[in-house]
């Protein structure tokens, strides 16, 4: 069996990951998978995921845990263990660390929303929320497209600074601007992601600074959790999710509907758009991820077979 930690996982090829978590949505039109309802056990604020899969050639379980106070202690909110079997022997081929692989999976959901619902020519952008999901929607948005001026708030100025400082390094080619507040954010960007813990919305707007926008939420997971205020999604003229159960795991879809703000049919699944070209010029669009155990499963498997190819990972006995 395969040890593989956060440093192997890091190293991951970025095309080949948003590759895996194209070929979940695949599984998803092709209803090649099986998938239960994740586990949600709530503690108090915090929250444990049970997230299992089956698919064609592996199954796989994450394990992951939400605590959202736990940055006040140094520590990452989000913790998990991934295990990765064979799905014709049974047997268990890895044990991976279940938050980098959830780290690469969401910030590829991210990159895949980009390149398909913004234009090409894009030039800037914005994220809310430094932690660990703002960095990787980053690393994905600049794998995706060639922004010239990319803008970070965070309520933490310290965790702006030490995302721009880890970006630089990487991607030296554009200018980081540490958003003052989040309105300046939403002024001056194309698309703005948010990836934080907040319970409410993380501003407000009029339609003015919200039209020929295209928006990716990926913080809530609870329907008392909201990034984006429902004057965004009322404004949209597309809305995505990941997955169905965005609408009710999700305030950001769920308080909207609730306030009849919008429609449920107006609801869209993300994958239907892998058989069509759409191009999303000039177009107001919303998109609203949650996860689920099949992204997990293809990421992994994809993760698998590179550190087999590359010799990667340490080989552990029960
Ligand atoms: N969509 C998915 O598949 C998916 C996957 C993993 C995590 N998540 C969710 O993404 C969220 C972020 O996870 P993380 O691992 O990056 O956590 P993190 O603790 O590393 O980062 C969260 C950041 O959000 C900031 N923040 C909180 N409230 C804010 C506000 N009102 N305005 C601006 N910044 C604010 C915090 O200061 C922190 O820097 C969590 O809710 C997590 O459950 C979603």
């Amino acid at each position: 069996m395969l040890f593989l930690n956060k440093y192997s996982i890091q190293k991951m090829d970025q095309g080949l990951i948003q590759t895996a978590v194209e070929k979940a949505y695949q599984s998803v039109l092709s209803q090649n998978y099986n998938m239960p309802d994740r586990m949600h056990v709530i503690d108090h604020e915090n929250t444990l995921l049970l997230m299992p899969c089956f698919s064609e050639n592996f199954f796989a379980t994450k394990l992951v845990s939400v605590f959202p106070k736990a940055r006040e202690h140094g520590q990452p909110a989000v913790n998990g263990v991934m295990v990765l079997s064979d799905n014709v022997s049974g047997q268990p081929l890895a044990i991976m660390d279940g938050a980098a692989i959830t780290a690469q999976r969401t910030g590829a959901v991210g990159g895949s929303a980009v390149k398909r619902l913004t234009a090409e020519s894009i030039e800037t952008a914005g994220i809310l929320g430094a932690g660990v999901q703002g960095l990787s929607q980053a690393r994905y948005l600049l794998f995706n497209r060639k922004i010239k001026t990319l803008y970070i708030y965070d309520l933490n100025p310290e965790a702006v600074m030490g995302m721009i400082n880890t970006l630089k390094q990487e991607f030296s080619s554009l200018e980081y601007v540490a958003a003052e507040t989040p309105d300046q954010l939403l002024a001056d960007s194309r698309v703005i992601i948010a990836a934080t813990t907040s319970k409410s919305p993380l501003f407000e707007a009029s339609p003015d600074n919200i039209l020929g926008k295209t928006f990716i939420s990926i913080g809530s997971f609870r329907p008392d959790m909201q990034e984006f205020p429902n004057i965004v999604i009322k404004n949209a003229d597309d809305i995505f999710v990941d997955t169905l159960f965005a609408i009710k795991e999700s305030g950001d879809i769920a308080t909207p509907l609730k306030d009849h703000v919008i429609a449920k049919d107006r609801i869209k699944e993300f994958a239907g758009l892998l058989r069509e070209n759409t191009i999303f010029e000039n177009r107001t669009v919303f998109f609203k991820s949650v996860g689920m155990a099949l992204f997990d499963l293809t990421t992994a498997a994809a993760v698998y077979q590179q550190a087999l190819e590359n010799n990667i990972g340490q080989r552990l006995d029960f």
